[in-house]
């Protein structure tokens, strides 16, 4: 290998390891939009917290991409925010808050390093927490606990500790405690140096907190019973062994925990600096063919989400790629790996919402958005050099399903396109079934959201009114040729194929039926 060879690789393995990957999963409400913000203020990307995601009077500037997120004050969108804190880059992916639209949200999962799981104090572990948090367990994303909103009544800390470890089996291992129950917050002792640090809200609570470190005999005398809980608690921590373990929060079983309130900008600089000291840089990445894609190779990433229409000034698909290992430079003619055909990324783009950079070179954990590419689907591998092709992302078994139509017969061609483009983009699953034909295909989602979605950007985007008709089914599997004439004597249940992979899934009303179904035909191949 050549002298210069050896150096870029050298300098892209330095680039790899200043990054840090992540996103926040929490359940509607617990704060990510806030502590977005919050971070992004931290970090100086914005003057005043508010400028990304704000609510209320400070709204969106840059997010916010649909009409529909703006009426409901809901982000259904990702892209990634990315911004430097110390000498580290720091990307945060913006995952859908809402309960019911996860399939994007999961997909965002698989670009990610590392999680920020943000619970609210006041309701500990909620079910689309619990969701998403099962999705980083099977794919072993290390995940940082920051307890939220701890400036107002909530449980008690170490009741949600015990909640954490009893629900979903993580052990807690707190980074930080706090002084003062939720609601009396006076700030933070680091277990690991027993530095106290007294936080307070800047007047008006945009800027960031007023810190002060204290001594333990000034904290003691200042907040007396305050303190001494907080003492026995770390005395009760310390004797069950909850101490920082890294090798144990990269292999996913234990989560460093924090305190604070990102309304009040506490606790986010020292998650901050968290995730610089203690998360994980993008490593290796597995392959189809059974090897690992080192960082320090030649240049390779994978689409994870396709976003079209983003706004009005640019009508136009983005396709925004994990990079997983090299140094991509825009401009950079790569590979699809699905076609082997040649990729131009003439138009590579750093976005946030609205807002768009050029970029002109990335690196390992960066997201490129690939403007004008439609050329390139959901979990699309590309690359330069030696053929390189990660898994295909994983599917997610639909729970709704509807049969969607128009009446205008003018606007057929539309509606194809319009679905074709749903489908590419992964906003639904499109299914064919024998019996209604072309003209009336199944949209299936994982949650009920997705099809408002959906028929918003049909009439939207491409002019096409619709009417959807629930179907009365809540279980998919897939099924083969064999099963799909096994289940034709059935009643209650339908095979249809998938659009996206010509997978045959059979769908039944509740999953009963698909037992008893399954009892009467040992042969039958059924994959939930
Ligand atoms: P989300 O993106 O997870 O859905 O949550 P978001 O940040 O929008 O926060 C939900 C609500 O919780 C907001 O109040 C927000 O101000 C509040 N919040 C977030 N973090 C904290 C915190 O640390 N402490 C307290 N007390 N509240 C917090 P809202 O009433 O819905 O909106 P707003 O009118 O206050 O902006």
């Amino acid at each position: 290998m050549s002298q210069s060879v050896l150096a870029s690789a050298a300098g892209v393995a330095v680039q790899a390891g200043r990054r840090r990957t992540f996103a926040v999963i929490s359940h509607p409400d617990a704060g990510k939009s806030t502590m977005t913000e919050a971070l992004a203020l931290h970090a100086r990307v914005i003057g005043q917290a508010g400028a990304v995601h704000g609510k209320g009077d400070r709204r969106g500037v840059v997010s916010d991409w649909m009409a529909m997120e703006q009426q409901r004050g809901i982000s259904v969108t990702s892209a990634a925010l990315q911004f430097s804190y110390r000498d580290t880059v720091i990307n945060l992916l913006d995952t859908p808050g809402h309960a019911d639209f996860s399939e994007d949200t999961y997909r965002v999962l698989t670009a990610v390093d590392s999680a920020v799981m943000l619970l609210d104090a006041a309701k500990g572990l909620e079910p689309q927490t619990l969701k998403l948090f099962e999705v980083c367990r099977q794919r072993r994303i290390p995940v940082i606990t920051f307890i939220n909103k701890w400036d107002r009544p909530g449980h008690d800390a170490l009741a949600l500790m015990d909640e954490i470890e009893q629900r979903i089996g993580l052990k807690p291992t707190p980074l930080t405690w706090p002084v003062g129950i939720a609601g009396q917050f006076h700030g933070v002792i680091d277990r690991r140096t027993g530095v106290f640090t007294r936080m307070q809200r800047s007047p008006g609570g945009a800027d960031l907190a007023i810190e002060e470190e204290m001594s333990a005999a000034d904290a003691a005398e200042r907040y007396g019973a305050d303190w001494d809980t907080a003492s026995e608690e770390l005395d009760l921590l310390e004797m069950t062994g909850a101490d920082h373990d890294q090798a144990a929060f990269l292999a996913a079983t234990s989560t460093p925990v924090l305190f604070g309130a990102a309304v009040a900008n506490l606790g986010v600089r020292q998650l901050l600096n968290i995730l610089v000291e203690l998360a994980p840089a993008p490593t290796a990445q597995p392959t189809v063919a059974g090897t690992d894609q080192p960082v320090d190779g030649t240049f390779s990433g994978f689409v994870f989400k396709i976003q079209a229409n983003m706004n009005r000034a640019h009508r136009d698909q983005v396709a925004f790629m994990r990079i997983c290992s090299g140094r991509f430079e825009r401009g950079m003619v790569v590979t699809h790996a699905g076609t082997g055909k040649p990729f131009a990324t003439k138009y590579a783009q750093q976005m946030f919402g609205q807002a768009r950079d050029t970029i002109d070179e990335a690196y390992p954990g960066d997201v490129v958005g690939l403007v004008n590419a439609t050329a390139l689907g959901i979990g699309d591998t590309l690359y330069v050099g030696a053929p390189v092709q990660y898994p295909p992302l994983p599917s997610f078994p639909p729970e709704h399903f509807a049969v969607v139509r128009t009446s205008d017969t003018s606007a057929f061609k539309r509606f194809r396109r319009g679905i074709e483009q749903l489908d590419g983009e992964g906003v639904v699953q499109v299914l064919r079934s024998e019996q209604r034909g072309d003209q009336a295909p199944v949209l299936a989602a994982v949650g009920p959201m997705q099809f408002e979605v959906a028929t918003h950007r049909l009439e939207a985007e491409f002019g096409v009114r619709v009417q959807l008709d629930h179907l009365p089914y809540e279980v998919a599997a897939r099924t083969d040729a064999a099963g799909r004439e096994i289940l034709k004597k059935e009643s209650n249940v339908e095979v249809m194929t998938r659009v996206r992979d010509d997978a045959l899934l059979a769908v039944f009303p509740h999953r009963w039926r698909m037992r008893t179904i399954a009892g009467r035909h040992p042969d039958l191949r059924l994959d939930a």
